[in-house]
């Protein structure tokens, strides 16, 4: 039986996380956090978490460090997450990095590894634009690298696919641009610790899949 992991996915929006995190998750059997899928579900279920979100994630801004910390304490404290995770899109600021240090301190854990994830501004470009998710379980598409078979719909559970609202152009830089300021200092903070590994996010899903898997050798035997 595969062993628990626990993972940070770095890297810039549309770099490839949520794709990655997913196939980990069905491989390892460990829960995935992703940060984004969890807002936006708050936002369209008009929750209190959802109201506040709203507006930073259309503008491409982060929501506050103390709101994403207490829902990734909660979120961590289920079942699913018991033999592990794969987080995707948290942490995103070196405040929130030490948060999850020390949610983690007190539960006796430590991450396995950080794997940053790097990709072109253009290509990053040509995902999201392509990008579609599905209403129904978050499963991710793309409509020219990876379409789904009716035009719509998503091939996993036949939920809705929708273009994300923060997938339009000037949104995409304005989060590119938080990445590089906000986000991308955290390379040196995880490589300090010994923790980070680079992966070339340019190929196709199961190449990139292959280099997470070498990535990750010595973590998951
Ligand atoms: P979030 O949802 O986390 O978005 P993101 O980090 O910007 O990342 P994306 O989901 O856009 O991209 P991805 O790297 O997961 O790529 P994907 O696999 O989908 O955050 C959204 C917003 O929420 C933030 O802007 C912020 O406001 C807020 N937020 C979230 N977390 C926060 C936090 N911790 N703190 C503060 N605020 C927070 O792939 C993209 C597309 O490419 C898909 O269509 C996919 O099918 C395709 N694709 C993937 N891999 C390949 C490949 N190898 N070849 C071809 N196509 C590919």
């Amino acid at each position: 039986m595969a062993r628990g992991i626990r993972v940070i996915l770095l890297g810039p929006p549309g770099a490839g996380k949520g794709t990655q995190a997913k196939l980990l998750q069905d491989e390892f059997g460990v829960c995935q956090i992703s940060t984004g899928d969890i807002l936006r579900k708050a936002v369209s279920e008009q929750t209190p978490l959802g109201k506040r979100a709203s507006e930073f994630i259309t503008r491409g801004a982060l929501v506050p460090d103390a709101v994403i910390l207490d829902l990734v304490a909660e979120r961590l404290k289920e079942e699913d997450c018991a033999q592990g995770f794969i987080l995707d899109g948290f942490p995103r600021t070196i405040p929130q990095a030490e948060g999850l240090e020390g949610i983690l301190k007190a539960k006796d854990l430590v991450v396995d590894r950080v794997l940053s994830v790097r990709v072109p501004h253009k290509v990053i470009v040509e995902r999201l634009a392509g990008r579609r998710t599905c209403k129904s379980c978050a499963a991710l598409c793309h409509v020219v690298f990876d379409p789904p078979k009716k035009p719509g719909i998503c091939d996993r559970c036949g939920g809705e696919l929708y273009q994300r609202e923060d997938d339009r152009e000037e949104t995409i830089a304005a989060r590119l641009q938080v990445y590089d300021t906000q986000t991308a200092p955290l390379e040196n903070y995880y490589r300090e610790r010994g923790l980070l590994s680079e992966i070339d996010g340019v190929g196709k899903v199961d190449e990139i899949r292959s280099r997470v898997s070498r990535a990750l050798g010595d973590v998951t035997r």
